[in-house]
Protein backbone atom coordinates (compact mmCIF):
# COMPACT_ATOMS: atom_id res chain seq x y z
CA UNK A 1 0.00 0.00 0.00
CA UNK A 2 0.91 3.58 -0.55
CA UNK A 3 0.65 4.24 3.00
CA UNK A 4 0.95 8.22 4.26
CA UNK A 5 2.53 8.49 0.59
CA UNK A 6 0.22 10.44 -2.26
CA UNK A 7 2.06 8.14 -4.55
CA UNK A 8 3.76 4.82 -5.51
CA UNK A 9 6.74 6.91 -7.35
CA UNK A 10 7.66 8.90 -4.05
CA UNK A 11 7.13 5.97 -1.76
CA UNK A 12 9.43 3.83 -4.02
CA UNK A 13 11.71 7.09 -3.94
CA UNK A 14 11.95 7.30 -0.62
CA UNK A 15 12.62 3.20 0.52
CA UNK A 16 15.73 3.09 -1.32
CA UNK A 17 17.75 4.07 1.63
CA UNK A 18 16.46 0.70 3.22
CA UNK A 19 16.77 -1.41 -0.06
CA UNK A 20 20.22 -1.18 -0.11
CA UNK A 21 20.88 -1.52 3.68
CA UNK A 22 18.57 -5.16 3.01
CA UNK A 23 20.55 -6.14 -0.28
CA UNK A 24 23.62 -5.86 2.33
CA UNK A 25 22.11 -7.66 4.60
CA UNK A 26 20.77 -10.26 2.31
CA UNK A 27 24.19 -10.60 0.35
CA UNK A 28 26.37 -10.68 3.42
CA UNK A 29 26.83 -12.92 5.93
CA UNK A 30 30.09 -12.98 8.49
CA UNK A 31 31.27 -9.84 6.12
CA UNK A 32 31.27 -12.60 3.51
CA UNK A 33 29.86 -12.38 0.40
CA UNK A 34 27.07 -14.89 -0.38
CA UNK A 35 26.70 -15.80 -3.78
CA UNK A 36 25.90 -19.24 -5.55
CA UNK A 37 29.91 -20.39 -5.83
CA UNK A 38 28.90 -22.32 -8.82
CA UNK A 39 27.99 -19.40 -10.71
CA UNK A 40 31.18 -17.27 -9.61
CA UNK A 41 32.97 -20.44 -11.24
CA UNK A 42 31.29 -20.12 -14.47
CA UNK A 43 31.41 -16.17 -14.20
CA UNK A 44 35.10 -16.52 -13.86
CA UNK A 45 35.60 -18.68 -17.18
CA UNK A 46 34.07 -16.50 -19.02
CA UNK A 47 36.22 -13.98 -21.69
CA UNK A 48 32.96 -11.26 -22.02
CA UNK A 49 30.15 -10.78 -20.03
CA UNK A 50 26.94 -9.04 -22.06
CA UNK A 51 24.08 -7.38 -20.22
CA UNK A 52 20.87 -7.68 -22.13
CA UNK A 53 18.33 -4.98 -20.81
CA UNK A 54 15.78 -2.37 -21.76
CA UNK A 55 14.84 0.76 -20.22
CA UNK A 56 15.87 2.01 -16.99
CA UNK A 57 17.25 -1.26 -16.49
CA UNK A 58 19.85 -0.78 -19.61
CA UNK A 59 21.11 2.38 -17.86
CA UNK A 60 22.13 0.40 -14.55
CA UNK A 61 23.61 -2.20 -17.06
CA UNK A 62 26.17 1.10 -18.12
CA UNK A 63 27.12 1.03 -14.23
CA UNK A 64 27.57 -2.49 -14.17
CA UNK A 65 29.52 -2.71 -17.18
CA UNK A 66 31.89 -0.27 -15.27
CA UNK A 67 31.93 -1.82 -12.20
CA UNK A 68 32.38 -5.31 -13.34
CA UNK A 69 35.50 -4.05 -15.83
CA UNK A 70 36.96 -2.23 -13.11
CA UNK A 71 36.69 -4.68 -10.10
CA UNK A 72 36.47 -8.06 -12.12
CA UNK A 73 38.63 -7.61 -15.08
CA UNK A 74 36.66 -8.75 -17.30
CA UNK A 75 35.80 -7.16 -20.65
CA UNK A 76 31.33 -6.20 -20.69
CA UNK A 77 29.22 -4.74 -22.93
CA UNK A 78 26.07 -3.54 -22.37
CA UNK A 79 22.90 -4.47 -25.12
CA UNK A 80 19.62 -3.07 -25.74
CA UNK A 81 17.35 -6.39 -25.52
CA UNK A 82 15.27 -5.30 -28.59
CA UNK A 83 18.16 -4.64 -30.77
CA UNK A 84 20.52 -7.67 -29.60
CA UNK A 85 17.41 -10.42 -30.06
CA UNK A 86 17.89 -9.76 -33.67
CA UNK A 87 21.48 -8.59 -34.78
CA UNK A 88 23.39 -10.28 -32.60
CA UNK A 89 26.89 -9.17 -32.11
CA UNK A 90 30.08 -11.22 -33.21
CA UNK A 91 29.97 -12.59 -29.89
CA UNK A 92 33.43 -14.00 -27.65
CA UNK A 93 34.80 -17.65 -27.84
CA UNK A 94 33.11 -17.61 -24.06
CA UNK A 95 30.45 -15.24 -23.63
CA UNK A 96 28.32 -15.11 -20.19
CA UNK A 97 25.26 -13.34 -20.12
CA UNK A 98 23.50 -11.13 -17.30
CA UNK A 99 19.64 -10.14 -18.10
CA UNK A 100 18.68 -6.98 -15.74
CA UNK A 101 14.86 -6.54 -15.57
CA UNK A 102 12.88 -5.54 -12.70
CA UNK A 103 9.89 -7.23 -13.58
CA UNK A 104 11.13 -10.39 -15.19
CA UNK A 105 8.65 -10.34 -17.99
CA UNK A 106 10.35 -7.55 -20.76
CA UNK A 107 9.53 -9.31 -24.15
CA UNK A 108 12.60 -7.64 -25.18
CA UNK A 109 14.63 -9.47 -22.84
CA UNK A 110 12.64 -12.85 -23.14
CA UNK A 111 13.03 -12.79 -27.07
CA UNK A 112 17.08 -12.22 -26.76
CA UNK A 113 17.41 -14.46 -23.96
CA UNK A 114 15.22 -17.12 -25.75
CA UNK A 115 18.20 -16.61 -28.51
CA UNK A 116 20.95 -17.28 -25.91
CA UNK A 117 19.52 -20.23 -24.92
CA UNK A 118 19.66 -21.97 -28.37
CA UNK A 119 23.14 -20.98 -28.37
CA UNK A 120 23.73 -22.79 -24.96
CA UNK A 121 25.44 -20.48 -23.00
CA UNK A 122 25.06 -19.21 -19.61
CA UNK A 123 22.53 -16.70 -18.33
CA UNK A 124 22.09 -15.16 -15.06
CA UNK A 125 18.96 -13.23 -14.34
CA UNK A 126 19.19 -10.03 -11.93
CA UNK A 127 15.06 -9.42 -11.08
CA UNK A 128 13.16 -8.17 -8.42
CA UNK A 129 10.57 -11.16 -9.35
CA UNK A 130 11.07 -14.34 -7.82
CA UNK A 131 10.23 -16.83 -10.45
CA UNK A 132 9.33 -14.60 -13.24
CA UNK A 133 10.12 -15.35 -16.90
CA UNK A 134 13.35 -14.48 -17.28
CA UNK A 135 14.01 -16.06 -13.63
CA UNK A 136 12.78 -19.17 -14.47
CA UNK A 137 14.38 -19.37 -18.17
CA UNK A 138 18.00 -18.69 -16.76
CA UNK A 139 20.45 -20.64 -15.25
CA UNK A 140 21.40 -18.50 -12.30
CA UNK A 141 19.26 -15.90 -10.64
CA UNK A 142 19.84 -12.90 -7.98
CA UNK A 143 17.40 -11.14 -6.76
CA UNK A 144 17.19 -7.34 -6.02
CA UNK A 145 14.99 -7.09 -2.99
CA UNK A 146 13.83 -4.22 -3.44
CA UNK A 147 10.55 -4.84 -2.87
CA UNK A 148 7.20 -4.67 -5.13
CA UNK A 149 7.49 -1.92 -7.26
CA UNK A 150 4.53 -0.42 -8.40
CA UNK A 151 4.95 3.17 -9.79
CA UNK A 152 5.63 3.14 -14.02
CA UNK A 153 8.57 4.55 -13.22
CA UNK A 154 11.25 2.68 -12.00
CA UNK A 155 13.59 4.45 -9.39
CA UNK A 156 14.32 2.05 -6.90
CA UNK A 157 15.16 -1.13 -8.85
CA UNK A 158 17.76 0.73 -10.38
CA UNK A 159 19.64 1.23 -7.49
CA UNK A 160 18.88 -2.52 -6.82
CA UNK A 161 20.24 -3.19 -9.71
CA UNK A 162 23.35 -1.14 -9.19
CA UNK A 163 23.80 -2.58 -5.64
CA UNK A 164 23.90 -5.83 -6.66
CA UNK A 165 25.94 -5.69 -9.92
CA UNK A 166 28.84 -4.13 -7.42
CA UNK A 167 28.76 -7.16 -5.25
CA UNK A 168 28.57 -9.89 -7.95
CA UNK A 169 31.38 -7.62 -9.22
CA UNK A 170 33.73 -8.06 -6.03
CA UNK A 171 32.47 -11.37 -5.82
CA UNK A 172 34.08 -12.45 -9.05
CA UNK A 173 37.30 -10.54 -8.20
CA UNK A 174 37.65 -12.35 -5.02
CA UNK A 175 36.67 -15.44 -6.86
CA UNK A 176 39.52 -14.45 -9.70
CA UNK A 177 41.73 -13.89 -6.82
CA UNK A 178 42.82 -9.94 -8.00
CA UNK A 179 44.26 -7.88 -6.38
CA UNK A 180 42.89 -4.30 -7.29
CA UNK A 181 45.17 -1.33 -6.76
CA UNK A 182 42.00 0.56 -5.50
CA UNK A 183 40.42 -2.44 -3.46
CA UNK A 184 36.62 -1.27 -2.91
CA UNK A 185 35.37 -1.74 0.76
CA UNK A 186 31.89 -2.62 -0.68
CA UNK A 187 29.53 -3.05 2.58
CA UNK A 188 31.32 0.27 3.58
CA UNK A 189 30.38 1.68 1.03
CA UNK A 190 27.05 0.59 0.45
CA UNK A 191 26.64 1.50 3.95
CA UNK A 192 27.39 5.18 3.04
CA UNK A 193 25.81 5.42 0.19
CA UNK A 194 22.51 4.63 1.97
CA UNK A 195 23.50 7.28 4.09
CA UNK A 196 23.70 9.55 1.79
CA UNK A 197 20.76 8.39 -0.34
CA UNK A 198 18.67 9.12 3.09
CA UNK A 199 20.07 12.95 3.14
CA UNK A 200 19.14 13.56 -0.13
CA UNK A 201 15.00 11.98 -0.15
CA UNK A 202 15.23 14.33 3.20
CA UNK A 203 16.57 17.07 1.42
CA UNK A 204 13.43 16.85 -0.91
CA UNK A 205 12.04 20.08 -0.42
CA UNK A 206 15.22 21.57 -2.07
CA UNK A 207 14.57 19.97 -4.93
CA UNK A 208 11.07 20.90 -5.51
CA UNK A 209 12.27 24.34 -4.95
CA UNK A 210 14.89 23.90 -7.90
CA UNK A 211 12.06 22.46 -10.31
CA UNK A 212 9.98 25.89 -9.44
CA UNK A 213 13.21 27.43 -10.02
CA UNK A 214 14.79 26.32 -13.44
CA UNK A 215 12.18 23.75 -14.69
CA UNK A 216 8.48 25.80 -14.64
CA UNK A 217 8.21 27.29 -17.89
CA UNK A 218 11.03 24.97 -19.76
CA UNK A 219 10.21 22.71 -22.14
CA UNK A 220 13.84 21.12 -22.93
CA UNK A 221 16.16 19.81 -19.87
CA UNK A 222 19.62 18.29 -20.79
CA UNK A 223 21.69 16.39 -18.45
CA UNK A 224 25.30 15.43 -19.23
CA UNK A 225 28.34 13.70 -17.68
CA UNK A 226 30.69 11.71 -18.16
CA UNK A 227 32.02 8.30 -16.77
CA UNK A 228 29.39 6.82 -14.16
CA UNK A 229 27.70 10.67 -14.59
CA UNK A 230 27.34 10.11 -18.15
CA UNK A 231 25.03 7.24 -17.25
CA UNK A 232 22.90 8.73 -14.84
CA UNK A 233 22.82 11.64 -17.53
CA UNK A 234 20.64 9.23 -19.30
CA UNK A 235 18.73 7.52 -16.54
CA UNK A 236 17.97 11.37 -15.41
CA UNK A 237 16.55 12.35 -18.94
CA UNK A 238 14.27 8.95 -18.92
CA UNK A 239 13.12 9.82 -15.73
CA UNK A 240 11.99 13.34 -16.56
CA UNK A 241 10.50 12.83 -19.57
CA UNK A 242 8.88 9.93 -18.71
CA UNK A 243 6.83 11.06 -15.79
CA UNK A 244 7.07 14.46 -16.50
CA UNK A 245 6.47 14.50 -20.56
CA UNK A 246 9.13 17.53 -20.57
CA UNK A 247 11.44 17.17 -23.74
CA UNK A 248 14.95 15.55 -21.89
CA UNK A 249 18.74 14.57 -23.43
CA UNK A 250 21.43 12.75 -21.92
CA UNK A 251 24.60 13.10 -23.35
CA UNK A 252 28.36 12.39 -22.73
CA UNK A 253 29.64 16.08 -21.32
CA UNK A 254 32.25 15.98 -24.33
CA UNK A 255 30.05 15.21 -26.80
CA UNK A 256 27.84 18.89 -26.35
CA UNK A 257 30.46 20.65 -28.27
CA UNK A 258 30.18 18.06 -31.34
CA UNK A 259 26.63 19.24 -32.06
CA UNK A 260 24.29 19.03 -29.54
CA UNK A 261 25.50 22.90 -27.91
CA UNK A 262 23.47 24.10 -30.91
CA UNK A 263 20.14 22.98 -29.13
CA UNK A 264 21.64 25.35 -26.27
CA UNK A 265 19.10 28.84 -25.81
CA UNK A 266 18.99 31.46 -22.80
CA UNK A 267 17.44 29.86 -19.71
CA UNK A 268 17.77 25.85 -21.19
CA UNK A 269 18.12 24.03 -18.07
CA UNK A 270 21.14 21.46 -18.02
CA UNK A 271 22.13 19.98 -14.75
CA UNK A 272 25.37 18.28 -14.86
CA UNK A 273 27.14 15.48 -12.90
CA UNK A 274 30.32 16.19 -11.39
CA UNK A 275 31.13 12.57 -9.98
CA UNK A 276 34.36 11.88 -10.52
CA UNK A 277 37.92 14.01 -10.02
CA UNK A 278 39.52 12.89 -13.41
CA UNK A 279 37.68 14.13 -15.24
CA UNK A 280 35.69 16.79 -13.12
CA UNK A 281 37.54 19.99 -14.47
CA UNK A 282 36.70 19.24 -18.42
CA UNK A 283 32.88 18.79 -17.44
CA UNK A 284 33.25 22.45 -15.72
CA UNK A 285 34.46 23.36 -18.84
CA UNK A 286 31.49 22.09 -20.53
CA UNK A 287 29.34 23.85 -17.95
CA UNK A 288 31.49 26.94 -18.44
CA UNK A 289 30.66 26.73 -22.23
CA UNK A 290 26.62 26.22 -21.75
CA UNK A 291 26.15 28.84 -19.51
CA UNK A 292 27.74 31.29 -21.54
CA UNK A 293 25.52 30.43 -24.21
CA UNK A 294 22.54 31.38 -21.96
CA UNK A 295 21.95 27.95 -20.19
CA UNK A 296 21.04 27.77 -16.34
CA UNK A 297 23.47 25.32 -15.02
CA UNK A 298 22.18 22.93 -12.07
CA UNK A 299 25.60 21.04 -10.70
CA UNK A 300 25.19 18.12 -8.60
CA UNK A 301 28.52 17.19 -7.63
CA UNK A 302 29.77 14.81 -4.70
CA UNK A 303 31.23 16.68 -1.82
CA UNK A 304 35.08 16.46 -2.19
CA UNK A 305 34.50 17.71 -6.37
CA UNK A 306 32.11 20.25 -5.58
CA UNK A 307 32.46 24.24 -5.92
CA UNK A 308 30.50 26.88 -4.37
CA UNK A 309 27.17 27.49 -6.23
CA UNK A 310 26.67 23.63 -6.71
CA UNK A 311 22.64 23.12 -6.32
CA UNK A 312 22.64 19.59 -5.23
CA UNK A 313 25.79 18.40 -3.27
CA UNK A 314 26.08 14.87 -1.47
CA UNK A 315 28.85 13.32 0.57
CA UNK A 316 32.31 11.87 -0.56
CA UNK A 317 31.67 8.13 -1.65
CA UNK A 318 33.61 5.64 -3.55
CA UNK A 319 33.32 7.41 -6.98
CA UNK A 320 32.76 4.08 -8.28
CA UNK A 321 29.37 3.47 -6.83
CA UNK A 322 28.56 7.22 -6.23
CA UNK A 323 25.44 6.78 -9.35
CA UNK A 324 23.40 5.34 -6.46
CA UNK A 325 23.04 8.84 -4.90
CA UNK A 326 23.52 10.85 -7.61
CA UNK A 327 20.39 9.59 -9.12
CA UNK A 328 18.01 9.72 -6.05
CA UNK A 329 18.06 13.57 -6.63
CA UNK A 330 17.21 13.31 -10.02
CA UNK A 331 13.91 11.08 -9.10
CA UNK A 332 13.02 13.78 -7.50
CA UNK A 333 13.53 15.94 -9.89
CA UNK A 334 10.99 14.30 -12.07
CA UNK A 335 8.56 13.76 -9.25
CA UNK A 336 8.14 17.18 -8.65
CA UNK A 337 8.52 18.64 -12.23
CA UNK A 338 5.22 15.99 -12.98
CA UNK A 339 3.42 17.01 -10.05
CA UNK A 340 3.85 20.36 -10.79
CA UNK A 341 2.41 19.64 -14.43
CA UNK A 342 -0.58 17.78 -12.45
CA UNK A 343 0.11 14.62 -14.46
CA UNK A 344 -0.17 11.20 -12.57
CA UNK A 345 2.57 10.43 -11.90
CA UNK A 346 2.42 6.55 -11.11
CA UNK A 347 0.55 6.19 -14.38
CA UNK A 348 2.02 7.91 -17.03
CA UNK A 349 0.38 8.40 -20.03
CA UNK A 350 1.53 5.67 -22.73
CA UNK A 351 3.22 3.39 -20.65
CA UNK A 352 2.92 0.22 -18.80
CA UNK A 353 4.72 -1.25 -16.13
CA UNK A 354 5.32 -4.52 -17.91
CA UNK A 355 6.19 -4.01 -21.50
CA UNK A 356 5.00 -7.69 -22.83
CA UNK A 357 5.09 -6.80 -26.31
CA UNK A 358 8.37 -6.41 -28.63
C1 LIG B 1 11.57 3.23 -16.90
C2 LIG B 1 10.93 1.95 -17.04
C3 LIG B 1 11.21 1.10 -18.23
C4 LIG B 1 11.73 -0.26 -17.80
C5 LIG B 1 11.92 -1.18 -19.00
C6 LIG B 1 12.52 -2.51 -18.59
O1 LIG B 1 11.24 3.86 -15.71
O2 LIG B 1 10.21 1.53 -16.16
O3 LIG B 1 12.15 1.73 -19.07
O4 LIG B 1 12.94 -0.06 -17.12
O5 LIG B 1 10.68 -1.40 -19.62
O6 LIG B 1 11.71 -3.16 -17.65
P1 LIG B 1 12.27 -4.37 -16.83
O7 LIG B 1 13.38 -3.91 -15.99
O8 LIG B 1 11.09 -4.86 -16.04
O9 LIG B 1 12.74 -5.41 -17.82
Amino acid sequence: SKGTYDSYMLKEIDEQPAVLRRIVQKYFSDDRIQIDSELLHELAQADRIYIVAAGTSYHAGLVGKNLLEQLAQIPVEVELASEFGYHLPQLSKHPFFIFLSQSGETADSRQALVQIKDLHYPILTLTNVPNSTLAREADYTLLLHAGPEIAVASTKAYTAQIAVQVILAQALSQEKELTPSKPLAVQQQLGLAANAMQSLVDAKEEIQALVQKYFSKQETVFFIGRGNGYAVALEAALKLKEVSYIHAEGFAAGELKHGTIALIEEQTPVVAFILEGQTAAHTRGNIREVVSRGAQAIVVSQRQFSQKGDQIIFANLDERINALAAIVPMQLLAYYAALERGNDVDQPRNLAKSVTVE
